[in-house]
């Protein structure tokens, strides 16, 4: 093997621990977990706040033509959400802005996010997909009461 293949593969093999390395660490030191489809659950018509045990919340969500239901939420810091997706009409956009969850809703899938509210505030929720004449008009509100 020659000088410059040696070099290009020692180089190739420490990139790819360096990914694989700040993948772990993205997941287990950040909590950053990837958005997916849940297949097991099926469409919803109403949004709402589930509390499942203190501080843990499971909050569903439906995007209509040009609103999200429920508009506004209070959760308490700390709150770890399970966030569950859903559109009644066509293809909106889901971005908590401030936070990593940033979703499409899709009719008739559900999308999840998991997401922690640390620090006390208000959480703009807009659409980030042109989906119409009132498209700008989109948005909701979490707040967070310290
Ligand atoms: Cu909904 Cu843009």
């Amino acid at each position: 093997m020659a000088s410059l293949e040696k070099k290009i593969f020692v180089s190739s093999l420490v990139l790819m621990l360096l990914f694989l390395g700040l993948t772990i660490y993205a997941f287990w030191g950040l909590s950053i977990r990837l958005p997916s489809c849940v297949t097991g659950i099926e469409p919803f018509t109403q949004g709402q706040l589930i509390e499942k045990t203190p501080g843990k919340y499971e909050l569903h969500y439906v995007a209509h033509m040009w609103y999200f239901d429920p508009p506004q939420i209070e959760l308490p810091e700390g709150a770890e959400v399970d966030i569950y997706l859903n559109s009644a009409d066509v293809v909106h956009g889901f971005q908590i802005i401030g936070t990593n969850v940033n979703l499409m809703a899709v009719p008739g899938a559900v999308n999840y996010a998991k997401v922690k509210f640390k620090h006390p505030g208000t959480y703009r929720i807009v659409c980030h997909e042109y989906c119409g004449l009132g498209h700008q008009n989109m948005a909701a509100h979490i707040r967070v009461q310290g």
